[in-house]
């Protein structure tokens, strides 16, 4: 097997828990190297002790971080949806009735049509650092469309997630009830979806799902081998985000509005709450309060929601610079969300850490430190991408 070690790395952050202890949340280490065997990361430690390896390849004293983990996509869809958004930016506010729109538009795309879209985007994101992603269906929302977006998703990744219960479609509004919708998504549409994915979510929200709605999907799915996350507090206070917590799902996201009630069963339980500062950054909302979240012990995530209604950015850099100017995350805080946390919220043990047996997925940044993502916004920073130990953007 072929070894690579990159060397003269100013700044590696590793966020290897060991490290912890003089390399802070992010276990840094100063003028470092990696060695790289196959797929996984053979060896981690000061420059001046690295081992030998076929290739090499020198940093020039610049950051390394660990691959991004954006634990939140919605990447299956057809359509452009700039003009709701520029509606948004003169003043209209955000529904969740848009999506029907993308809904419209992904049934009638072939499923050529939705694999290349989706590889535009995951190529798109892995220029900019992102090596682990997770897809939902949710613009399909019948039993064929549903499928066939996961099927489109499992391309690309592994962490595919069923997300029928997006919203209630057009065709069951008159006649038939949301439960009717429900008791699809819950039956033949499960059946059809679940053996292209590894999760199940649910838009709990006014205009969506409700809590007791939620439950019962989520229930139907665990019944049939999926792991449940929730859409939760986005648009509205809710019961969304302690149904998570009680139900003890790895991860509840946008948690924007939430209650003390709220942030006190997020700190009472393992669920990570994954913040999308893209979702506010689109819409005009306010912000999550990742530093109340924070500050009460609630483990936290940022990922991109990338999709074409609240927030079509692929950018895990411009969610950093986000949740450090706007959330009041320290940088390190916000570069452990994206990479460290995003794993955990996939419930993933081989990502997000740089440390000898985990997967080789490294960034090089065109900059001394990884705070350069929130302190240059805007910047394309990245120089070099590995996945897997394979540089997929040249070094
Ligand atoms: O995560 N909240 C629900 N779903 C997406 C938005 C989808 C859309 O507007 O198309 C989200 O923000
Ligand atoms: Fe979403």
């Amino acid at each position: 097997m072929s070894t690579t070690v990159i060397t003269g790395i100013g700044e590696l952050a590793t966020n290897d828990p060991a490290r912890s202890d003089e390399g802070g949340l992010l276990g840094l280490v100063h003028d470092a190297a990696v060695v790289v065997e196959g797929s996984r990361v053979a060896w981690v430690g000061p420059a001046a002790d690295a081992p030998a390896a076929d290739v090499q390849v020198d940093a020039g004293g610049r950051a390394v971080i660990p691959g991004f983990v954006d634990s939140h996509s919605h990447l299956v869809f057809a359509g452009d949806r700039s003009a709701e958004f520029e509606a948004r930016m003169t003043g209209q506010p955000y529904t969740a009735g848009g999506i029907r729109t993308t809904v419209a538009r992904t049934r009638a795309a072939t499923d050529e049509q939705l694999t290349s879209h989706v590889a535009r985007l995951v190529a798109e994101m892995r220029a900019q650092g992102t090596t682990s992603v997770e897809i939902k269906s949710g613009y399909g929302l019948s039993v064929h469309d549903e499928a066939r977006s996961l099927a489109v998703a499992r391309q690309f990744t592994e962490d595919t997630t069923f997300l029928g219960a997006h919203v209630v479609p057009v065709e069951f509004q008159g006649g038939t009830t949301p439960e009717d919708y429900v008791d699809l998504v819950t039956g033949p549409m499960l059946a059809a979806a679940a053996p292209h994915a590894r999760w199940i979510d649910v838009f709990c929200e006014e205009g969506a799902f409700d809590v007791d709605q939620a439950r019962a999907i989520l229930a139907a799915g665990s019944d049939s081998g999926l792991r449940g996350r929730l859409h939760a507090n986005q648009l509205t206070y809710g019961g969304g985000v302690q149904l998570a917590c009680e139900l003890g799902l790895v991860a509840v996201d946008h948690c924007t509005f939430l209650s003390d009630l709220d942030v006190e069963s997020l700190r009472d339980s393992r669920t990570i709450a994954t913040l999308l500062p893209g979702v506010e950054f689109s819409t005009r909302q306010p912000y999550p309060d990742a530093r109340r979240l924070l500050d009460a012990g609630v483990r936290v995530a940022l990922a991109s929601d990338c999709n074409p209604g609240s927030c079509f950015t692929s950018s895990m850099a411009l969610c950093i610079a986000l949740a450090v100017r706007e959330m009041r995350m320290t940088p390190a805080e916000a570069l452990h969300g994206a990479t460290a946390m995003g794993a955990a919220a996939l419930a993933r043990d081989d990502v997000g850490v740089l440390a000898p047996g985990m997967v080789a997925d490294l960034v090089l940044l065109d900059a001394p430190s990884y705070v350069h993502l929130a302190y240059r916004p805007g910047v394309p920073l990245v120089a070099g991408v590995w996945q897997a130990g394979r540089p997929v953007v040249p070094g």
